[in-house]
């Protein structure tokens, strides 16, 4: 009995990296300031991350489930949010007449989708629409550090794999072959403003924090409550000691 379970156990073991290969190579661990029972955004990060995505991403993804308002959450003023909204046009109405018309964006719409259906995106990307990415890192194993890999992941492909037509070799991408060309190809491709130099991998990196914080915004609240409760649980903590020694000192 006891080599039988011996025996699973050792094939469970050998097995499991075999599991984990499975997903595609390993992806490299970043250091994210978001991470851990305390983290926070970094605010100039993510705001990098922003432009980011607006100078580069968005010509092929919608977020549609952010609006130009949840822009002040990452430090951006009233008017920087306003201006940014307003250099949006979109549709709206319908007015009096029935008709649809085209103004700038508020600070209370959606993020500006690049296509007007799936079916448009889909037959401009070589019939692969680009997902949204409102809360694309949430959606895949790994966070940020799998959409930071997948942007610092093209390459070459190996001699034996074929690469079809409208495809791009991905070595973190599952299954390698990507209808996304590679969107940060190179240094500068955007300029930031605060001093920092914009490599391929700063841009993917501020990037992946952008839409870390699109995918779960409440993760500073949700820490700093975090933090509340284990103040609250251990001052409980003596005063039930307090308690249980007044309540027993009779006896001792
Ligand atoms: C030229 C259009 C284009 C641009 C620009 C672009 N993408 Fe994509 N993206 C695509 C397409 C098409 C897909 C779907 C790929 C597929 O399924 O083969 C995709 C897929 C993705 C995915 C999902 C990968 C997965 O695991 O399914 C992520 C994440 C992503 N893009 C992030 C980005 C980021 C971040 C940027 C900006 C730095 C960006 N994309 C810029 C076209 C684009």
């Amino acid at each position: 009995m006891l080599r039988i379970v011996f025996a699973t156990v050792a094939a469970l073991a050998i097995a499991a990296p075999a599991y984990a290969a499975e997903g595609g190579p390993e992806l490299p661990k970043l250091k994210w300031s978001f991470n851990g029972a305390f983290g926070t955004f970094d605010r100039g990060e993510v705001q990098r991350g922003f432009q980011v995505y607006k100078e580069v991403c968005a010509a092929c993804h919608s977020m549609h489930y952010v609006s130009y308002r949840n822009l002040a959450d990452i430090g951006f003023t009233e008017a920087e949010v306003k201006a940014i909204a307003a250099a949006n046009e979109v549709t709206a109405g319908p007015n009096d007449d029935g008709e649809m018309f085209q103004r700038p964006a508020l600070p209370s719409d959606r993020f500006k989708s690049p296509y007007a259906n799936s079916k448009a995106a889909a037959a401009a990307n070589n019939g692969k629409a680009p997902p949204d990415l409102s809360l694309m890192a949430k959606a895949r194993n790994g966070g940020a550090d799998y959409i930071h890999a997948l942007l610092t992941g093209y390459e070459k492909a190996p001699a034996d794999v074929q690469v079809p037509e409208g495809g791009n070799y991905n070595k973190y991408f599952p299954g390698h072959i990507i209808a996304m060309p590679q969107p940060i190809a190179s240094e500068g491709q955007v300029s930031y403003e605060d001093g920092t130099k914009p490599t391929v991998d700063q841009m993917s990196r501020d990037v992946s924090a952008f839409l870390m914080w699109a995918a779960e915004p409440k993760l500073e609240a949700r820490h700093a409550m975090g933090l509340k409760v284990i103040i609250f649980l251990v001052i409980m903590s003596f005063l039930f000691y307090g308690v249980k020694r007044r309540v027993w000192a009779d006896l001792h």
